[in-house]
């Protein structure tokens, strides 16, 4: 195990500053990644042939090598995130149907993470045919077999079916909500509105509809849901991704990101002046806001290259308001999803090579590297975390804890 110290006499210099004057050694499922190597490449090629679709395999280096050791450390920072003996565990494949999308939630009192399958894509059979699934894992199961790298088929991945009435509808961002799950719905056809929806984690998995409309006007498809951890309301995004993938009619609203108090029914909006208002979360002392704009993506409609693949940050007033909106992190590839906080206030979003992760300063300190899509992700708790890859599931344990909102009142 070479340590960072040796590492840097073997770069050739020293970094400057102190930020990694301390050394320590690096895990074995870890790397660092030397970015002083790729700042100048012999070849890059026009963006029609290298854009956001691309993994970026640095120098030296190749898509075995990078997943071999999928911790990759940018920055020292990162050190401290995955600890001694960070492990990744793939624990569930579907070969064709993208089963492991997004609604990645803790279900504490269960133990389990709930998720669900990706609504859009034709290899689902979903959308406007039928619902896509909320599914769970046990993760006990999953600790049992943390220390393999591949451990499909000793996991068990359940089906959640809801009452029909009302059933959860397209499921796509998830959350814990007094003491159960609430899940953003896209809405199905035109006859289906977008929703937000409570879930017990308990069979028969009852279900009941928070809200469904702005003033009588649908939503577009709602994207991803969060409680702020101290006034408790419930702020979502709304986007036109069911637009995109041909199962929602034609937007009716603005893409943008609303409030809303579930005891006095007020909803509000809270920012707009986004293209695609996607993941959204708090830090965990509730002072700030993070939204994804996955501005690039246009589904079905293809990407736009100039528009955003950024995350925002906001500054939440004591009234709950959100001001100051500063450009956080823009990522590649792909497009940050999902993002939510570790409990020192780190970043973590899901990228096109799996979980990337800044300081709070947007500092780009490491990834946990997939080498495909990682729409969406959560910690469960401390040092467990499960990572949803569309066709594989993983489980990861590292040492930072999740920023968990017990959202009782
Ligand atoms: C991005 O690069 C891929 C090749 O890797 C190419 O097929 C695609 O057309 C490019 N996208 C755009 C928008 O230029
Ligand atoms: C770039 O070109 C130089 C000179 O030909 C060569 O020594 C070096 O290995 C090349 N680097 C990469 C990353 O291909
Ligand atoms: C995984 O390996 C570590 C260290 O080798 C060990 O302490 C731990 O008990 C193992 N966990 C399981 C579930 O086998
Ligand atoms: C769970 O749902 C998926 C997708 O609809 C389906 O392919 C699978 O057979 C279901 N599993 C069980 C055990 O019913
Ligand atoms: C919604 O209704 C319009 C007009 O009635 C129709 O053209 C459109 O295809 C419908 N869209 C969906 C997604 O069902
Ligand atoms: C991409 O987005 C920019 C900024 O919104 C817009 O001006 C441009 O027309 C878009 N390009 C395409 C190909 O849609």
């Amino acid at each position: 195990m070479p340590s960072i110290s040796s590492w840097l006499l073997l770069g050739g210099c020293l970094f400057a500053g102190p930020a990694l004057s301390a050394s320590g050694n690096i895990p074995a499922q870890a790397q660092l990644i030397d970015q002083r190597k790729f700042n100048v490449l012999n070849n890059t090629r026009p963006p029609a042939e290298f854009n956001d679709t691309n993994i970026f395999v640095p120098p030296g280096m190749t898509e075995k090598s990078l997943t071999g050791q999928p911790f990759h450390v940018y920055d020292e920072e990162f050190l401290k995130i995955i600890g001694n003996n960070p492990t990744l565990t793939r624990i569930a494949y579907s070969e064709v149907d993208p089963l492991f999308h997004e609604a990645v939630v803790w279900s504490k009192g269960t133990d389990e993470v709930f998720f669900a399958q990706n609504a859009g894509p034709p290899e689902a059979g979903t959308g406007l045919k039928k619902s896509s699934i909320v599914e769970k894992i046990s993760l006990a199961e999953a600790a049992a077999v943390a220390n393999k790298t591949d451990a499909v088929g000793l996991v068990t991945v359940h089906n959640v079916t809801s009452p029909e009435s009302p059933k959860v509808i397209n499921p796509n961002g998830g959350n814990n909500y007094r003491g159960k799950l609430i899940f953003a719905g896209e809405g199905q056809g035109n006859d289906t509105a977008p929703a937000l929806y409570v879930m017990n984690p308990k069979e028969p998995y009852d279900t009941e509809i928070l809200l469904n409309n702005f003033f009588g006007r649908q939503f577009n498809s709602l994207n991803d849901v969060a409680i702020h951890p101290n006034n408790k309301e419930i702020y979502f995004t709304d986007v036109p991704y069911g637009y995109y993938q041909d199962f929602r009619p034609s937007p009716g609203l603005q893409n943008q990101v609303y409030r809303f108090n579930p005891d006095t029914g007020a909803v509000r909006i809270a920012a707009d002046g986004f293209t695609h208002p996607n993941g959204f979360t708090f830090s965990p002392d509730g002072k700030h806001a993070y939204v994804t704009d996955t501005g690039v993506g246009y589904s079905f409609y293809g990407n736009n290259l100039t528009e955003p693949s950024s995350i925002y940050r906001f500054d939440v007033t004591d009234d709950g308001t959100l001001e100051n909106r500063k450009t956080f992190a823009f990522a590649s590839p792909g497009l940050p999803d999902g993002v939510h906080c570790d409990s020192w206030g780190n970043v973590y979003a899901g990228c096109g090579d799996g979980i990337q992760v800044w300081n709070p300063s947007g500092k780009l300190i490491g990834k946990i590297f997939v080498g495909t899509t990682s729409a969406n992700f959560n910690f469960a708790g401390e040092g467990r975390m499960v990572i949803c890859a569309e066709n594989s599931l993983y489980y990861a344990t590292l040492a930072a804890a999740g920023n968990y909102v017990e959202s009782e009142m």
